[in-house]
């Protein structure tokens, strides 16, 4: 019975060292959970070598019952130690592959900017919008009839001439002036009418610092009963104002357009220089009557402002030019 009793001792010393040799080196998951099924498990080492207790006398059981629990104690220990630094080491390379490298150059993402030309529409838009006006357009190719006849430019008006229109082999022309919207507008709608419309205009312009064959223009038409010189006033100071940001110094001078009687332009001062920034007038009767409007009835006002001159003046823009040469180094600074 003591051989027997010795022995199982003996097995059981034996059976935690050498399974403490071989939890020490595991270094996975499931390299430790194999050696936990074969050391501790139901079928494991600790269970066949108690099933040789059955052997000892009831006096010696409960030794051998006391050393098998120990030894059951100090391995679940050392897996359990073992798991929780396996763990700790499989997070700690999770987290160290996963690291952001702050130092790693960025990617770079091209931005986009407004055009000094669309911002300025876009802000007059807004402008006259907050004022009522709905947004028209037009078409750029065009007829005689709606860029000159319909409004009010006789058949011999040096406009026409082929020197400042760019026109079509079939006769068809690019607009030179926005103001073809009005003609349109007109004959599709009924007064009242308060109407703005950017656009592009097209001219054989010789083409220099302040001179371009295509640029862009924004037209004002209101037509009603009853308006008068001082409402277009009252409109274009408002404007200005709106666009300048400020209460500016505003005049106008006597001008002479043919689809407007009378016809000013119309100057800002704006840091200690007058500005011209716009073409205006009472709309010609004769324009009215083209569109089949009784000029008895209804009387309107028109303006004309070109974008490239404002787009000019308030980025302080030396050349016309700059405004369509692509350089992005030119058009970052908007
Ligand atoms: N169409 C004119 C031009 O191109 C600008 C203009 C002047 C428009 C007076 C208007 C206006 O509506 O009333 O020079």
């Amino acid at each position: 019975m003591t051989t027997s009793l010795n022995e199982l001792e003996t097995q059981l010393v034996a059976l935690k060292e050498e399974a403490t040799k071989a939890i020490a080196p595991a270094d996975t998951l499931e390299q430790l959970e194999q050696l936990r099924v074969s050391y501790l498990g139901k079928k494991g080492q600790l269970s066949q070598v108690l099933r040789g207790m059955g052997k000892l006398s009831p006096e010696d059981r409960p030794r051998i019952g006391a050393l098998a629990n120990e030894v059951k104690e100090a391995l679940q220990e050392k897996l359990e130690q073992k798991r929780q630094d396996l763990q700790k080491a499989q997070i700690e390379a999770q987290l160290a592959a996963e690291t952001l490298d702050v130092t790693m150059p960025g990617v770079y993402h091209p931005q986009g900017r407004i055009h000094p030309v669309n911002s300025i529409i876009d802000r007059a838009l807004d402008i006259f919008v907050g004022l009522g006006y709905t947004v028209a357009t037009g078409t750029e190719m065009e007829t005689d009839y709606y860029n000159f006849e319909a409004l009010n430019f006789l058949p011999d008006h040096p406009a026409r001439d082929m020197q400042d229109t760019m026109y079509l082999p079939d006769g068809n022309l690019l607009r030179t002036h926005t103001s073809t919207v009005q003609i349109h507008y007109m004959e599709e709608n009924d007064p009242p009418i308060r109407i703005v419309a950017p656009g592009r205009c097209y001219r054989r312009d010789t083409v220099d610092a302040t001179h371009a064959a295509v640029f862009h223009q924004i037209e004002l038409l209101a037509v009603d009963e009853g308006l008068t010189f001082t409402d277009l006033k009252g409109t274009l100071k408002e404007f200005v104002q709106a666009m300048f940001g400020e209460e500016l110094p505003i005049r106008f001078r006597a001008s002479y357009f043919p689809f407007t009687e009378p016809s000013a332009e119309v100057d800002v001062q704006w840091k200690g220089e007058w500005l011209e920034v716009l073409g205006c007038g009472m709309v010609d009767p004769n324009v009215i009557k083209s569109v089949g409007y009784d000029p008895e009835v209804y009387t309107g006002f028109a303006a004309g402002l070109g974008v490239e001159r404002f787009a000019m003046k308030m980025y302080e823009i030396d050349d016309i030019r700059r405004l369509y040469s692509s350089d992005l180094r030119f058009l970052r600074q908007f």
